[in-house]
């Protein structure tokens, strides 16, 4: 079977999927972005990604391209139409196709993107039941990274200086050596006397949708919480480490720096934490 995306309006094989070569989000990556779980065939928290989604948009003065009832049509046709089961889908809507200048275009429609693929869910969960090794990198982001732009490059070079010293992600540190966030997912810690910390959600980090249901469940379990700036000795220090995303939810993460996490395998809150998370998440 083919794989089908959505562009501008219209459903087509992915080898005719293409946008303008003065695309806005090609040539200066004004565009923001959305990465949606599919479970069973259904979009998990469509509701939280849809208003961070607006807020992205807000930020940057991009016009909703369309009513959030059809985009959410959109996602899902698009979910249907590659028979994805479990995986996910990306939405990406940039400010449009503009002759090349920096300010904004007068009268530019935003182009709209929405792709999604299948993820091999069993190799996801050998994956968490192992835990995944991590190093940190100085975060060299811009100062708004709490807008889901698609402004990622700082990320990529971190993920590839991480593949290139044989781990598999990698922590951003900030100038005050505080960490601020894993290259595509939010970094938490549990401490040695057991209380969770995970950056407070500033401009520093983005306000993860997996982190905001994960707040949820720990209130559920009664687990003490802590949200502020921890720093890299503390995460050496820490009796268990893990990142939450969309794609990942809650990976535990059993190596930062060549250093063993704890006991260096995954601990039991990260493992609580992921097998709890869908009872929490809203299902569409
Ligand atoms: N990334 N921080 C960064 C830098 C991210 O790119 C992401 C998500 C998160 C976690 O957000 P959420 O829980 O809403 O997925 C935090 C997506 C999955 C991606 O770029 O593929």
């Amino acid at each position: 079977m083919s794989r089908i995306a959505y562009v501008n309006g219209r459903y087509l094989p992915f080898r005719d999927a293409k946008v303008h070569v003065e695309d806005r989000g090609y040539q200066f990556a004004d565009a923001v972005y959305e990465v949606c779980e599919v479970r069973a065939g259904r979009l998990i928290d469509e509701r939280r990604h849809l208003d961070r989604l607006e807020r992205s948009l807000g930020a940057l003065r991009i016009q909703p391209p369309m009513p959030r009832a059809a985009l959410s049509i959109v996602l899902h046709e698009v979910v249907a139409r590659n028979r994805i089961a479990h995986g996910n889908v990306y939405l990406q809507i940039s400010r449009g196709v503009a002759r090349r200048d920096l300010p904004f275009p007068l009268d530019v429609a935003p182009s709209v993107v929405v792709t999604a693929r299948s993820l091999n869910r069993l190799r996801l969960e050998a994956l968490a039941a192992q835990g995944i090794t991590a190093v940190s990198v100085p975060d060299n982001r811009w100062g708004r990274v709490d807008i889901k732009t698609v402004g990622l490059l700082p990320n990529v070079l971190a993920r590839q200086s991480a593949l290139d010293k044989g781990a598999r992600d990698a922590w951003f540190v900030d100038q005050k050596g505080f960490m601020t966030e894993a290259a595509s997912a939010n970094a938490w810690i549990v401490t040695a006397d057991g209380k969770l910390v995970t950056r407070h959600a500033d401009h520093a980090i983005l306000g993860g949708i997996t982190r905001a249901v994960v707040f949820e469940v720990v209130k559920e379990q009664n687990l003490h919480i802590e949200e502020r700036p921890f720093t890299l000795d503390e995460a050496y220090r820490a009796r268990e480490a893990f990142v939450t995303s969309a794609t990942q939810l809650v990976m535990p993460v059993v190596r930062l720096d060549d250093r063993p996490v704890g006991d260096g395998k995954p601990g039991p809150v990260a493992i609580r934490l992921r097998r709890e998370f869908h009872r929490f998440a809203e299902t569409g």
